[in-house]
């Protein structure tokens, strides 16, 4: 029977994806320290998670006034650490869980990702994935040493040539090149270490490369585009895809174009695993968690929702009224997620939405259409999502942590398991067997180039 994949959509900062989740009064308030993130990855192991991943952002949201002092003094996503430092502190408290963060192609550099990556995939005994992302706004370019940030079908015409190069090192060593053998002294066959000398418009990289295959091959690499060009790259590069659907029904047709276009490009569309991104709210009863859904939602700052937009939109939103559409101009210099603007589009019918409709129809700074209720409301709707062919499974996002999960493992993960809709243990090691991916053979990438 088809399991659903399940992944906890995590954050090295100082609150969940809900800024206001620091203000919960369940909430930890350690999240600087290594107990915090080592809870959360147990939580997750002990409910036979797939995947805790960390988003990531290289700049607080200052976009909204062109000030930080709202979202330090709000506490909107202002501390951000460095997630792969982070995995590895949840790598040593966790023996199975699959161990993912993001890292933008925009702003690093190619060999130093791959060998991070590759390291941290190494030290956890394969169960490492990036979520590879292009940023969004010109406060990331700046700390990063730009002045602005890159037009948003261009960068992913960069990061083309970053995967190539990452997957390239990756491939580097074959497997069985290392022998190890103290009587001859031979180290690892030469003849099975291969250099990349790959020279392209935006990149270029020698090699070889510095580290090994692990016992997954390399990294799953996870991917979100969600506008034309960035579900034409996933469909490319994904193992993993990370949608956020605003619906079943725009969803279901969502999934079946993007397992399409991943056929197009001659791969196994079965090896392709989409995760829609979602809130839940889980407890005893349903009366329970209507209440605990009151408290989480009440909790949300107006400030909090437009730093957001604004920091996605690569837009100061302080220069408009709510109210006022946006001119076809202003829509095109926005260089932030094309496909927030695509889907609020859609969804209003309007050309030209106004702050107003960004703010309703993505709900950022909200929780958006949480799945709150007991075991069996929560279960109900995610085996509707799940057998209706909008998605493989779910990157579940937290009002606070770690009691989102903790919730969640106690109450919803037991009815999934009894329904025989997600596994009862853990039956491989590695990341890539819990998410049914076969282990790469080297350089099998090279055949969907293009
Ligand atoms: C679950 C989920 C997590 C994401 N995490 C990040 C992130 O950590 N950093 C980031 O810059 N973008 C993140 N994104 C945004 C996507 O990478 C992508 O930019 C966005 O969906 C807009 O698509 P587009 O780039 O094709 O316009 C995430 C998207 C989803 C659905």
């Amino acid at each position: 029977m088809r399991q659903m994949a399940l992944v906890g959509f995590l954050q090295a900062q100082n609150c969940t994806q809900l800024a206001s989740s620091w203000r919960h009064p369940e909430s930890r308030n350690d999240s600087m320290s290594k107990g915090y993130y080592q809870r959360i990855a147990q939580v997750l192991e002990e409910g036979k998670f797939d995947l805790g991943f960390f988003d990531d952002r290289l700049a607080m949201p200052d976009m909204y006034g062109g000030d930080h002092a709202h979202t330090v003094q709000h506490g909107i996503r202002c501390v951000k650490m460095d997630p792969l430092t982070v995995l590895t502190v949840m790598g040593m408290a966790t023996e199975r869980l699959g161990l993912g963060a993001t890292c933008s192609t925009t702003y690093f550099n190619p060999f130093d990702l791959a060998r991070r990556f590759q390291t941290l995939d190494l030290m956890t005994d394969g169960r490492a994935a990036w979520n590879v992302v292009t940023s969004f706004n010109d406060g990331e370019a700046m700390n990063m040493g730009h002045d602005r940030h890159v037009a948003h079908d261009l960068r992913y015409d960069m990061a083309d040539e970053f995967l190539e190069i990452v997957l390239g090192h990756w491939d580097a060593w074959e497997d069985g090149a290392i022998v190890q053998d103290k009587t001859t002294g031979l180290f690892a066959h030469p003849e099975k270490v291969h250099r990349l000398d790959y020279k392209g418009k935006f990149f270029k990289s020698r090699g070889p490369f510095t580290v090994p295959r692990s016992a997954q091959g390399h990294p799953v690499v996870i991917q979100a585009g969600a506008s034309g060009r960035g579900t034409r790259f996933a469909a490319r590069w994904a193992e993993l895809v990370f949608t956020a659907y605003h619906d079943l029904e725009s969803g279901k047709k969502s999934y079946a174009a993007l397992k399409e276009a991943i056929a197009q490009k001659g791969r196994d569309p079965s090896k392709v695993k989409l995760t829609n991104l979602v809130w839940t709210v889980a407890a005893e009863t349903k009366s329970e968690a209507e209440d605990k859904w009151a408290l989480a939602d009440s909790l949300v700052n107006e400030t909090d929702a437009l730093s957001l937009l604004a920091e996605v939109m690569n837009y100061d939103l302080s220069k408009k009224g709510l109210d006022d559409p946006f001119t076809d101009a202003e829509l095109a210099e926005l260089s932030g997620g094309q496909g927030h603007i695509d889907v609020v589009v859609r969804v209003t019918g309007r050309k030209n939405p106004t702050v107003r409709d960004f703010m309703e129809v993505t709900r950022r700074g909200h929780a958006r259409d949480p799945f709150i209720g007991g075991p069996k409301e929560i279960a109900d709707r995610m085996e509707q999502w799940f057998v209706e062919g909008a998605c493989d499974g779910f990157v579940i996002s937290a009002t606070h942590v770690p009691g989102t999960y903790e919730e969640f493992v106690k109450f919803v993960v037991p009815e999934l398991q009894r329904r025989g809709l997600f596994r009862k243990e853990y039956t491989g090691s590695t990341l890539r067997e819990h998410l049914g991916l076969d282990r790469p053979e080297n350089g099998a990438w090279r055949r969907y180039a293009g």
